[in-house]
């Protein structure tokens, strides 16, 4: 799989990005080595990792306690206080070894233990392999407010090995798969359709699908790194969808990242029928395909009114009115859409038809 060059790091693959991985560590004559995991990927990911590194200096094992609860500052402050027992300086490294979660505490943190040092990004979730480790936004949670703490600053390199992907359970390929789907609408009509065909879909492929998914998102940061205003085609399916993740997040059966996306994204696509030249037939079809993979949620009234309620307090929304990324086409976004209360309940109908 061909390297993909990013802003000033690369992303590599497989057997020839451990090579480069390795190379990395013996030719920096770094003081320290760090493997940053969490429970799950210490016990599933860390002896596969660790059998594919060669390094005359030790490494050091540190595991956090896995999920996006654990994503916030009292984690970050056992880490910073990990690194000054374990003698941590300028010149350490520290490898990420983990999902999105893992991949967003490793850059915080490593970005700020005196004011920096290296740190490099082994994704094993689809969607940090697809999504968080790519673009160099690194970060953690406030209270509820998502990745409301961070900074943007780049890894000396993020390698994919989807030998990972073996042990990762399926509602989490899932929601990996829902990004790479998102990767397909905005930019890439040709991956989109691969990626809906998924009857087909065979394991061998999946090398193939992610290189393809990371050079959609590795361009669109590309052209904005700070996020000023291209970027947000990233937000496709976003807007509704995370105030639906929200809306369920204390209900007996929570939606996941995943799911809601593609909620978010089948209401977008009947939004962009409205406000762009988007065909409804094909919004239809679209619908369908992705229901087959996706679970089908009834959403009542009162949900449906609280989530519109819920999305005009978003930190996204400026006065109370939300921001919508739209498909003039398959694989064409645009962005700063708005609309009316009434358009948002007939994207629901629709989505409920
Ligand atoms: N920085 C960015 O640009 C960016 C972009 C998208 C998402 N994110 C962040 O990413 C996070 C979500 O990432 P995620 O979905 O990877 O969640 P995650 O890191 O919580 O991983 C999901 C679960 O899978 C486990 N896991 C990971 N790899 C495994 C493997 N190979 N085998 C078995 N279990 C494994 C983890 O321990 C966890 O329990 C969110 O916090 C989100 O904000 C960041
Ligand atoms: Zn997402």
């Amino acid at each position: 799989m061909e390297t993909i060059q990013a802003k000033d790091y690369q992303i590599v693959f497989q057997e020839n990005g451990y090579q480069l991985l390795n190379n990395l560590i013996n030719t920096n004559n770094y003081t320290s080595l760090f493997l940053l995991t969490d429970t799950n990927t210490n016990t599933y990911c860390s002896a596969h990792f660790l059998s594919k590194i060669e390094s005359s200096k030790p490494i050091e094992i540190i595991e956090i306690i896995a999920g996006e609860e654990h994503k916030n500052i009292e984690t970050c402050v056992s880490l910073w206080e990990t690194f000054v027992t374990l003698g941590a300086d300028r010149k350490s490294l520290l490898i990420n070894l983990g999902g999105g979660v893992l991949t967003d505490i490793g850059g915080f943190v490593a970005t700020t233990f005196m004011r920096g040092f290296d740190f490099v990004h082994i994704p094993t979730s689809l969607l940090a392999m697809v999504d968080a480790s790519v673009g160099g936004k690194n970060g953690v949670d406030l209270g509820g407010l998502k990745n409301q703490i961070g900074t943007f600053n780049t890894p000396k390199l993020v390698l994919i090995d989807t030998e990972f992907l073996n042990t990762l359970p399926a509602q989490e390929m899932r929601n990996g798969l829902a990004e790479m789907i998102k990767h397909g609408l905005i930019a890439d009509a040709t991956y989109f359709k691969q990626l809906s065909n998924l009857s087909h879909f065979v394991y061998e492929d999946l090398p193939v699908l992610i290189h393809r998914s990371i050079v959609i998102k590795n361009d669109v940061v590309n052209n904005d790194p700070h996020e000023k205003g291209f970027r947000k085609i990233l937000n496709f399916g976003h807007t509704l969808g995370h105030t639906i993740e929200t809306y369920f997040y204390n209900s007996p059966e929570p939606l996941s990242h995943g799911e809601s996306v593609i909620i978010g994204s089948i209401l977008a696509l009947y939004l962009s029928t409205k406000a762009t030249t988007f065909d409804l037939d094909t919004a239809k079809t679209i619908k369908e395909q992705l229901l087959k993979t996706y679970r089908k949620i009834t959403f009542s009234e009162e949900a449906i009114e609280a989530t519109i309620t819920l999305l005009k307090h978003d930190k996204k929304s400026k006065n109370g009115i939300a921001n919508f990324v739209l498909l003039d086409a398959i694989g064409k976004a645009s962005i700063d859409h708005h609309f009316e209360h009434e358009s948002l309940i007939e994207a629901f109908e629709f989505y409920a038809s």
